[in-house]
């Protein structure tokens, strides 16, 4: 069986154009590639990137997520995944690496914003523990669409290192099922993942 390999990593300036794009396509274009500058540039703002190669010398961003370390919380900002790899357990990953990040940052709890209308993105927080806590009327400028307010606690607790690493098996299995072969650079490793600079041989 063939892997299409697939890398998590840290945003970088190389990653911003299409990072743009991505958000143009799933978000409606959140924010500008000045907005995303910013992200890079802020020490408490944690941008992450799931890639897979193109070619030798091109790597196509097909997901990113962000989070804003804000206190002892993880304000998540954006989560998306290109419409051509949705479905695949690749959101699932994305948030458990955001997750992740926000422990070794220490932080205790995590909150996001998501349109009552959509469900996918719901049903995938909830899978992960959080929960409605709120509702902001009429959010959505544009549409005019209420947000729910989400909120997943404990991230500074035992159990949820446990927690986490459930889930790295679960979504180490699934991925590997979907025919990705993950590579991390500085999120440690995962059942079947390797590490990104051990990989940057097999990619050049
Ligand atoms: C929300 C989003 C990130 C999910 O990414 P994804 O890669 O498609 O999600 P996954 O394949 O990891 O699925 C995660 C869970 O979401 C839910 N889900 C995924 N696709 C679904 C669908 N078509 N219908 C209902 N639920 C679905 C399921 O609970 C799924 O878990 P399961 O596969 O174990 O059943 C992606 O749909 C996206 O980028 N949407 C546009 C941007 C957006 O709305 N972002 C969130 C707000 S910031």
């Amino acid at each position: 069986m063939s892997l299409f390999p697939l890398h998590l990593q840290v945003a970088t300036l190389e990653h911003l154009p299409q990072i743009v794009e991505l958000d143009q396509v799933c978000l409606g274009g959140l924010w500008t590639l000045d907005g995303y500058k910013r992200e890079l540039e802020s020490p408490n703002s944690s941008l992450l990137t799931l890639s897979i190669p193109l070619n030798p010398n091109l790597d196509k961003i097909i997901g990113c997520g962000c989070f804003w370390a804000i206190l002892e919380e993880a304000h998540i900002t954006l989560i998306a995944i290109h419409p051509d790899y949705q479905g695949r357990g690749l959101g699932q990953f994305l948030l458990y690496a955001l997750l992740k990040d926000a422990v070794v940052r220490q932080l205790e709890r995590a909150t996001l914003e998501v349109r009552v209308s959509n469900n996918v993105a719901i049903s995938l927080y909830q899978k992960f523990g959080f929960q409605v806590a709120g509702r902001r009327k009429g959010y959505y400028q544009q549409t005019g669409e209420d947000a729910l307010i989400l909120w997943r606690g404990d991230l500074h607790q035992p159990e949820f290192k446990t927690q986490l690493q459930q889930w790295e098996t679960e979504i180490s299995d699934r991925l590997l099922r979907e025919q990705f072969q993950v590579y991390l650079n500085s999120f440690g490793s995962m059942p079947n993942s390797r590490n990104l600079s051990s990989s940057n041989s097999a990619r050049r």
